[in-house]
């Protein structure tokens, strides 16, 4: 995974750093980013169109892991940034991230979120639903002030993946449906608008996809239907946004293509049809979260207790768990680990790791593999980087981990491991009362 390597010591290394150096150093469980992964991964979606000839932008879809640090590793790297509510944005302007460079998402932003996103001068508002039309005319009349925007639409493809993140099917939360006249209606609601000038359309389809044939569809229907508005109505689109979703690499039974392949499918649907309907070419705009930083994160545990039920399984529990990383709860979704500390260790056990949550679900790998566990091994779980710190929470009142970024042999601390001070920092004490009741 990236560029972890095992050191003469026998220990994981990532990012050119000691893992076990980097659990003691900073306590466990903890975050560790290999940055140069992260540039590596921007470097090589930017390239694929650059090589085809092609106007992008690369957005980071920045829900997938957000902090400011990030976001200014995503300026360093001119990528665009991809927010979803006025947390996210708050945290690119805390960031200083260039404000035309900024995307908002979301499918019911609230009328305070899209006043804040005309504060800033975002580059580009996504519109989800009808409502927000009406919200964004109001707010971009009172003002005087323009805006571009994005029609997300849902283009009608089923792309295979956990149910839980598909997005692109007829029955979905997000967008206007692209078969049944509704983003027609939406777009004649904007079309010729003052202030708000239409960009062009958005598709997102899913997440953890590893078929291109879902991309080429989605990117068919939104040609198609970028031809037919030119038929109907004159206007041709400069922008065509086909979201994120490209897969990553937990396991060995994870085939994933490499990402600028997914990319390049887009390519040749939206230059062949430009080409067969003499239409111009848009630029291309993306949204990779996953596959910029899911691989990128590793998170260190430490192990405690090892409990064997004979016959049947040992259980290796750790001092994180589903407060850190939901998402084998959540979707059953699969990890690779290795003891950080033993990489040359030929003798390995088959165990489970478990989290110290109380709950039998929080269980972060089944039926795993790991040299002989002892307390206090520092345990490495792979491909954390994405959904984990972003979706993670206080259950049991467990504080969230830190956060270090690596590269190069050095490292960072980029967000400082929770305290019980900051737990219970929101909480307000019972007040006496005169009648001594609430
Ligand atoms: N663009 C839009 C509009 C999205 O909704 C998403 C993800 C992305 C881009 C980025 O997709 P990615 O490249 O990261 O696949 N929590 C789930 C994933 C939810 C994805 C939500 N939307 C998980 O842990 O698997």
């Amino acid at each position: 995974y990236g560029t972890q390597s095992v050191n003469n010591l026998g220990h994981l290394t990532i990012g050119g750093v000691d893992a076990v150096e980097l659990a003691t150093t900073y306590g466990t469980p903890l975050l560790v980013y290999d940055i140069a992964l992260f540039r590596q991964r921007a470097k090589a979606f930017k390239e694929t169109f650059k090589q085809a000839g092609i106007k992008a932008q690369v957005a980071y879809a920045s829900k997938a892991f957000s902090s400011i640090a990030i976001y200014e590793v995503a300026k360093q790297m001119n990528l665009s940034l991809d927010v979803v509510s006025g947390g996210e944005l708050y945290t690119a302007v805390m960031a200083d991230f260039p404000r035309e460079k900024i995307h908002f998402h979301g499918n019911n932003k609230s009328f305070e979120e899209l006043q804040y996103a005309f504060d800033e001068k975002i580059g580009c508002i996504v519109i989800d639903n009808f409502l927000e039309i009406e919200l964004i005319k109001e707010i971009s009349e009172a003002r005087q002030q323009s805006m571009n925007v994005l029609l997300r639409v849902t283009p009608g493809v089923n792309a295979s993946t956990h149910d839980y993140i598909t997005t692109g099917q007829e029955d979905s939360k997000f967008g206007f449906d692209l078969k049944n006249g509704q983003a027609d209606d939406a777009f004649l609601k904007l079309f010729n608008h003052p202030y708000i000038t239409v960009l062009g359309m958005h598709c997102h389809i899913g997440s953890q996809i590893f078929e291109t044939a879902a991309f080429r569809l989605a990117a068919e229907a939104l040609m198609e239907k970028m031809v037919e508005w030119r038929k109907k109505f004159k206007f041709v689109c400069p922008v065509l946004n086909l979201g994120g979703g490209f897969g990553i690499r937990y396991t060995s039974e994870d085939k994933p293509l490499p990402p600028s392949d997914y990319v390049q499918e887009m390519e040749n649907v939206v230059l062949s049809m430009t080409r067969e309907h003499n239409y111009p070419l848009p630029e291309i705009w993306i949204e990779p979260g996953r596959s910029l930083v899911g691989d990128a994160g590793t998170t260190l545990y430490k192990t405690g207790s090892t409990k064997t039920v004979p016959g049947t399984r040992t259980y290796v529990a750790v001092d994180g768990g589903m407060s850190d990383n939901i998402r084998p709860a959540l979707y059953g979704a699969k990890y690779t680990a290795v003891s950080a500390g033993k990489m040359m260790d030929p003798h390995l056990d088959k165990v489970t790791i478990a989290g110290k949550c109380c709950e039998s679900g929080d269980k972060l790998i089944e039926d795993t593999y790991l040299a002989e566990p002892v307390e206090g091994d520092i345990v490495a779980v792979f491909c954390t980087g994405a959904y984990t710190y972003s979706m993670a929470s206080n259950y049991n009142r467990l504080p969230k981990p830190a956060i270090v970024f690596c590269e190069d042999g050095e490292h960072q601390l980029i967000v400082r491991r929770e305290t019980y001070e900051d737990i219970i920092k929101l909480d307000i004490p019972l007040q006496k009362t005169d009648s001594g009741k609430l």
